[in-house]
């Protein structure tokens, strides 16, 4: 360093300042890089893509990485629901930022980092919910033995569920999964609290749920009618009684937390058929740690999330799942659940190795070339969302510009060295 030659010129501070400036800035101003190309910020990439890090992985300054996948049913439209793949989100309610009740300290874990609006907005359609009764009403609850508590508490549910109302009635083609972990025991309770959000009017109805394993309806056919809110309760009480269909009766699923994210297995949760018994419709993989760490989820959706998409497809007999449930979805080293997601469409939609290789309305196996397979969403932007990544506090401390720390250590450094020049 300068201070230690004793022919070194301190070079005038305000320059030399000025000039690490325009190099942070000129850095900064690096708008729409494409996928893995270094940023500081999410304006910084193009449309579909956040700027995150992975230092789990070793990565050591922030990349432009995929924020939502390819809608698949911009591209294949008319084949039946259970053909398609979508991106579920885990404790969707559970979000780092959302505030606790007044006057009390929450103790729980927590799951994701943008709003559900915004989840839905980046491509999200499944949402997995844990409702308890609480407070004369239905709260969503991060708690334990069925209970909520103050400080398990997280909002009245239908808060949630009317930010679905308005997605579903501002993107009339979509179609969202709700799959409730089901505490309440009101009479009627979650009847009354769809209803209550305007959701009953886009109700998919039980009576038309395909039973035996057989196909859904299409997704035409499902937009068409306007049934576009599919929902599953753990309840099994509640098919008959509410008409909200008992999620084992109609998808079969693998252990969630840890023993669905051990290498090599893909398990089937107790309450569910084994996942190559066809006699549901549906499956549901579960990919997320017991407890969820957000530094890690980068790691975990990037190599080993396509090695359990393997190890699970195989275990269901060559089926690959409909919805992937994820802890901090956008989280990843590039292409994450987004890459994923899309080559798994791509494989069922229409027999090419990802979904922007399907050619609309061209038989299956016939495919596009496309120049980047892995990472190049921004090819393709059809279907693309306007939604966008907001990282929470804790989050965004891997995102914070070295270059400005750069220039601020640098200019206290000119700063003494200019003093210690002029008191010589
Ligand atoms: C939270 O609930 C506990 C009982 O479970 C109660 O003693 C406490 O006063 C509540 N706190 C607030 C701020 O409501
Ligand atoms: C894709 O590219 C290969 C060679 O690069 C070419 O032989 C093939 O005809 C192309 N297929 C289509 C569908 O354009």
């Amino acid at each position: 360093m300068c201070s230690h030659s004793p022919n070194c010129r301190v070079p005038a501070p305000p320059i030399f300042f000025l000039y690490l400036l325009l190099i942070c800035v000129l850095s900064f101003t690096n708008v729409n890089s494409q996928v893995l190309q270094a940023c500081t910020a999410a304006t910084d990439c193009g449309p579909g893509l956040f700027c995150g890090n992975c230092p789990a992985l070793g990565l050591n300054q922030p990349i432009c990485t995929r924020g939502q996948p390819t809608l698949p049913t911009s591209l294949v439209n008319g084949l039946p629901f259970n053909k398609y793949t979508w991106i579920v989100t885990h404790n969707s309610f559970s979000i780092v930022d959302a505030p606790p009740l007044p006057a009390v300290q929450r103790i729980t874990f927590y799951n994701q980092e943008d709003s559900v609006t915004n989840q839905l907005m980046n491509g999200v359609r499944g949402l997995m919910l844990d409702m308890y009764d609480f407070q004369n009403d239905i709260w969503l609850c991060h708690s334990f033995r069925g209970q909520c508590y103050n400080f398990t508490a997280f909002q009245p549910a239908v808060n949630t569920l009317k930010e679905v109302e308005t997605f579903l009635t501002q993107n009339p083609t979509e179609i969202v999964t709700i799959i409730i972990e089901d505490y309440v025991h009101t009479p009627k309770g979650l009847t009354n609290l769809f209803t209550s959000a305007g959701l009953d009017k886009y109700w998919f109805p039980v009576s038309k749920m395909p039973k035996k394993g057989d196909d859904w309806p299409t997704v035409k056919d499902m937009v068409q009618a306007n049934h576009r809110l599919v929902v599953f309760t753990s309840d099994p009480s509640k098919e008959a009684g509410e008409g909200i269909a008992y999620q084992w009766k109609h998808m079969v699923e693998n252990e969630p937390g840890d023993p669905g994210v051990q290498q090599g297995l893909c398990p089937h949760r107790k309450e569910s058929k084994a996942l190559n018994s066809r006699s549901q419709s549906l499956f549901l993989m579960n990919y997320f740690p017991t407890y969820p760490v957000e530094a890690d989820s980068c790691k975990e959706h990037s190599a080993p999330l396509a090695e359990m998409v393997n190890t699970c497809y195989k275990a269901a007999g060559n089926l690959l799942p409909n919805f992937i449930a994820v802890n901090f979805y956008m989280r990843s080293d590039g292409g994450g659940v987004f890459d994923i997601v899309d080559k798994m469409n791509g494989h069922s939609l229409c027999g090419c190795s990802t979904v922007t290789a399907c050619q609309g309305g061209g038989p299956f196996g016939s495919c596009k070339n496309i120049s980047v397979p892995s990472t190049s969403p921004v090819t393709n932007t059809a279907g693309s969302f306007t939604g966008s990544v907001q990282f929470s506090k804790s989050a965004s401390s891997v995102l914070q510009p070295n270059c400005l720390l750069l220039v601020v250590f640098y200019f206290l450094q000119s700063l003494v060295a200019a003093v210690m020049t002029k008191n010589l």
